[in-house]
């Protein structure tokens, strides 16, 4: 995303055909939003409640692994809510003064969609408690002698915030949003409409065992899938297809070293190391982050999610295991004598 000089991002401008492909897969309704049923169901109640009451929305965060729709999911809030909305992250407020120059330009009933609030500096946090609980700021404007404090009122606002990482909010942030939710991974099926959604944006034509094969292949990941899907579109228009079928999936996510389970290479190796350095486990997670080169953050928020969700790894006291299962993916026998 390309960013301003308050940070402030705008989705799919940084001119690249990646972003504004990105972008125009969005869906911009709850009722084309698929799957996270829960959630649209509940926002879908707050956001008509909101509406009949002529209030902003409560303030929403939302969490989970990345790439399963949450900058979308602030989009179409402010879409339904009938309001604009400012897009940033947490690294890119860096001084009061970023946030000052956000928070100016709202209108009454936007939406300020703060990209990984986890990642917010202190005294910006600090800040936003009273933009969010009573809607104004105090600040302290000038230096030396002749530094003043300014309270400066808000517009009612909705805070959309996201992260990865629930677990780094202070209770103070976490405890001022008024609606909290999780993003979970999406079902094969929930996948599959999503890519046979794409693909007609795509004007591409996709059999259906082509996109049951690719939504297998995901991890989850609706971002995963219409990445492959536009790599997987190539090998089929080369190949002179007149629809991705199942053997353009295969061919393309195989040189992609996307597996039969949608696992990449990071994956494997990730479980490989588990098994033949430590036994299956239990391993600690900076163990093998050191191990893999990777950071244990990473490990924790995109690797270690969907293998757990999956059923390849699971956590104990003592650290992470490999299963059953992730033995008999990987094609190494399983011995029971000592493992769990
Ligand atoms: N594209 C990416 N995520 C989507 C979703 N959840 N629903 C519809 N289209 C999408």
């Amino acid at each position: 995303m390309a960013s301003d000089e308050h940070g402030v991002m705008t989705p799919g401008l940084d001119g690249t055909a990646e972003g504004q492909l990105e972008v125009s897969l969005r869906p911009k309704t709850l009722a084309t939003y698929i799957g996270q049923e829960k959630i649209r169901h509940e926002l879908g109640v707050y956001i008509k409640a909101a509406k009949a009451r002529e209030e902003a929305l409560d303030h929403v965060l939302l969490y989970g692994p990345p790439g399963l729709g949450k900058t979308t999911l602030a989009m179409v809030i402010a879409n339904e809510m009938g309001v604009g909305i400012k897009t940033t992250s947490g690294p890119a407020i860096e001084k009061p003064g970023d946030l000052v120059a956000l928070l100016n330009e709202l209108q009454p009933g936007d939406v300020l969609f703060i990209d990984e609030i986890h990642r917010l500096p202190k005294v910006i946090e600090e800040m936003l408690y009273s933009a969010m609980e009573d809607f104004f700021i105090d600040i302290v404007v000038g230096e030396g002698p002749t530094s003043h404090p300014v309270h400066f009122p808000l517009p009612p606002f909705t805070l959309v915030g996201a992260t990865t990482r629930v677990g780094q909010l202070t209770a103070p942030l976490r405890d001022r949003f008024g609606i909290v939710e999780r993003l979970n991974y999406y079902t094969p099926d929930e996948l599959g409409q999503i890519i046979n959604r794409s693909a007609q944006i795509f004007a591409t034509a996709i059999d259906a065992a082509g996109a049951k094969e690719l939504a297998w292949r995901s991890r989850g990941t609706p971002r995963i899938a219409n990445r492959l899907l536009k790599r997987v579109r190539d090998f089929a228009q080369v190949a002179g297809k007149q629809a991705i079928d199942r053997e353009s999936v295969n061919q393309a996510l195989t040189l992609l070293d996307v597996d039969q389970r949608g696992l990449d290479a990071t994956d494997r190796k990730l479980l490989l190391t588990m098994i033949n350095y430590y036994g299956g486990g239990p391993v600690g997670v900076k163990t093998l982050a050191a191990n893999i080169g990777e950071e244990a953050g990473t490990i924790e928020e995109v690797y270690e999610p969907y293998l757990l969700q999956i059923g390849f790894i699971s956590r104990t006291p003592r650290g992470r295991v490999a299963t059953a299962a992730a033995y008999d993916h990987l094609g190494i026998p399983f011995e029971k004598e000592g493992k769990q």
